[in-house]
């Protein structure tokens, strides 16, 4: 699953390491792919060693390669990473590769219950690239002024490279940073909900200062055992049910550990 947004900052990075989380608290094999060359995700997960950076491999471009760059993270067995660094700010992907350079270099990867792969803040080649990748997209947002526009350009990015990828669906909308004592966050969050029903991820995730503070420790929100801790923690674990509901209904996911299939 793909985590995008059309800027930086919304938490898109938190929104994926937070889905890590709740999936390795769940026992799920989890891999993270980080396509920003800002690398913040790959700087949380803390990997005690990487060789070869997500850059790496997308200059190599050959048929499963991205294998070779995958590390333990230090958030235990189990998390995976393929790191970024910052010269893939200037990977050009080459033209004519149309954008499935990514996904061939996933070929054959296949010990992972849950692959998240967090992009850069644009719906430039980097993301299109994750999208094609992907069976799943989740767009992130704030509830902001342009809250609307930024959801509705994510989505068109979705809908681009669905014409070549059938399996990719939408996961949902989830908008971040709410607080609900603000008349303005209330009155984007109604828009929101206007504009999209059911594709809004409920509850919204709350503007919550363990968020910054677990990934200031390169630790997974769901060690931090606060009611704000707890709280955050109880609200990625659904939004981790919503998501792996809709790969296991539409998708070509195997079932998961636990399931009754
Ligand atoms: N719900 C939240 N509450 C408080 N701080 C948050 C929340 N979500 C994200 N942040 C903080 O906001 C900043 C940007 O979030 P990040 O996930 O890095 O965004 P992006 O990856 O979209 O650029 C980070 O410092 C992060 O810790
Ligand atoms: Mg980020």
């Amino acid at each position: 699953m793909s985590v995008l947004s059309l800027k930086g900052g919304v938490g898109k990075t938190s929104m994926t390491l937070g889905l890590a989380g709740a999936a390795h608290a769940r026992g799920l094999r989890t891999l993270v792919i980080d396509l920003d060359p800002q690398a913040n995700a790959t700087v949380v997960l803390d990997p005690s060693h990487v060789e070869f950076t997500a850059n790496d491999v997308l200059a190599d471009g050959r048929s499963g390669i991205l294998a070779q760059a995958i590390v333990p993270s230090g958030w235990g067995e189990g998390i995976s990473l393929v790191a970024s660094e910052r010269a893939l700010e200037h990977r050009a992907v080459p033209e004519g590769d149309g954008n499935v350079r990514l996904r061939i270099t996933m070929q054959g990867l296949k010990d992972y219950d849950l692959v998240l792969l967090d992009t850069p803040p644009a719906l430039g080649e980097l993301t299109r690239n994750a999208l094609t990748a992907s069976d799943l997209a989740l767009v992130v947002t704030e509830p902001s002024l342009f809250a609307l526009q930024g959801a509705q350009q994510a989505l068109e990015a979705i809908d681009v490279v669905r014409a070549y990828n059938l399996r990719l669906q939408v996961a949902g909308i989830a908008v971040n940073r709410v607080r609900p004592t603000s008349s303005e966050h209330r009155y984007r969050m109604a828009e929101l909900a206007l504009a999209y029903g059911d594709l809004l991820l409920q509850p919204p995730l709350p503007d919550r200062a363990v968020i910054q503070q677990s990934a200031g420790a390169c630790t997974p929100i769901q060690q931090w055992r606060s009611p704000p801790g707890r709280e955050v923690s109880k609200i990625l674990d659904g939004y981790l049910d919503r998501v792996l509901g809709i790969a296991l209904e539409k998708g070509p996911l195997r079932a998961m550990p636990n399931s009754a299939t």
